[in-house]
């Protein structure tokens, strides 16, 4: 069967990149491009027909052989949160390169209310003014908080018995990373040109006191949480062995969730992928081998 469009997945061996691209390698339909700085992590996915190509947005130059002959680009956001505003540069370039190779249409990772003050969402708002002024067609996926940062955090909440948080009584409309790979994949296989938004969330807000509840019940002991001030979060992180720009980082989305900025629960997810998303109670039993092992440590 004649492949009829090419569809291309830049980040390809990041965690959300390379879901993605396994949802989408068995499509007979379209053409898979994965582009990555590390083409080799990548081998089992060539083996399965996915053409795969290395691309670097710190090195625009490579990008356009990288993007060439693709028709719907998905660009996931890279990590680079180390130095303010180079992300920015780096997603500038995969626009310019996709519009140099006449590429219709650009699906971003974005985030849930990009705003040029608050810390990383300052890359994302400007990515996606960079997107709207570029001429192309454009979908921003602004992903909420991933509810994976709540299995980082909370074997220590467990263990000690005390989720400290900077959030006030804020929280999010928490999604999961595999929810977010399956809106990507499907808005990326989609036939949609249209210029748009949407909020890629969790099916409920759940707030920071609801998961140290939802911890207690999972660990069967208690998990109090511990507001406090966002500076006296900054300390312990930096305590704990943290740089200064991630710890600011980390409190940012404290304080964005204290100032209720993640509470866009929409239906995004299940119109785009035909699945209702995974809640953070349903997330968190799947972890059980985690939570007891956490308690047990005590
Ligand atoms: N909403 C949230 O809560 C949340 C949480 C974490 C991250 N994020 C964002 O979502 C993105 C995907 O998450 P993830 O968990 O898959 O991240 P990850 O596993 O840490 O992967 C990092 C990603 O950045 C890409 N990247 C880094 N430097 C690059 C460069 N110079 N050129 C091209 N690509 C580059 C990597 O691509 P290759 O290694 O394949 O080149 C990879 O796709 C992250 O990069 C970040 O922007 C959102």
């Amino acid at each position: 069967m004649a492949k009829n469009r090419t569809l291309l997945v830049t980040g390809a061996s990041g965690r959300l990149g390379r879901r993605v691209v396994e949802l989408l390698a068995d499509s007979r339909a379209d053409r898979l491009v994965a582009t990555t700085r590390n083409p080799d992590r990548l081998a089992d996915l060539a083996k399965r027909g996915v053409i795969v190509r290395r691309a670097d947005f710190d090195d625009p130059k490579s990008l356009q052989a990288a993007f060439a002959g693709a028709d719907r680009l998905l660009l996931v956001s890279t990590d680079a949160i180390d130095a303010p505003g180079r992300r920015i540069e780096q997603h500038r370039a995969a626009i310019d390169a996709a519009r140099a190779v006449g590429a219709g249409h650009v699906i971003y990772t974005s985030f849930a209310e990009p705003d040029p003050r608050f810390m990383v969402a300052a890359d994302h708002w400007a990515t996606e003014r960079a997107l709207a002024a570029s001429g192309l067609g454009w979908t921003a996926l602004r992903h909420n908080l991933y509810t994976e940062y709540l299995a980082q955090v909370l074997p220590e909440a467990i263990a000690s018995g005390r989720l400290v948080a900077a959030a006030g009584e804020g929280g999010a409309a928490f999604v999961t990373r595999e929810d977010c790979a399956r809106a990507a994949a499907a808005a990326l296989s989609s036939t949609d040109t249209g210029d748009r938004v949407l909020e890629i969330a969790g099916p409920a807000i759940v707030t920071v006191r609801d998961v140290a509840r939802l911890a207690s019940e999972l660990a069967g002991r208690p998990v109090s949480y511990v507001p406090v001030e966002p500076a006296a979060l900054k300390a312990g992180l930096v305590a704990a062995g943290l740089r200064g720009h991630v710890a600011d980082v980390l409190v940012s989305m404290h304080v964005a969730m204290a100032q209720g900025k993640f509470r866009a629960a929409t239906s995004a997810v299940a119109d785009l992928t035909g699945r209702v998303p995974m809640s953070v109670a349903a997330f968190l039993s799947s972890k059980s081998d985690l939570l007891p092992a956490a308690a047990a440590a005590r």
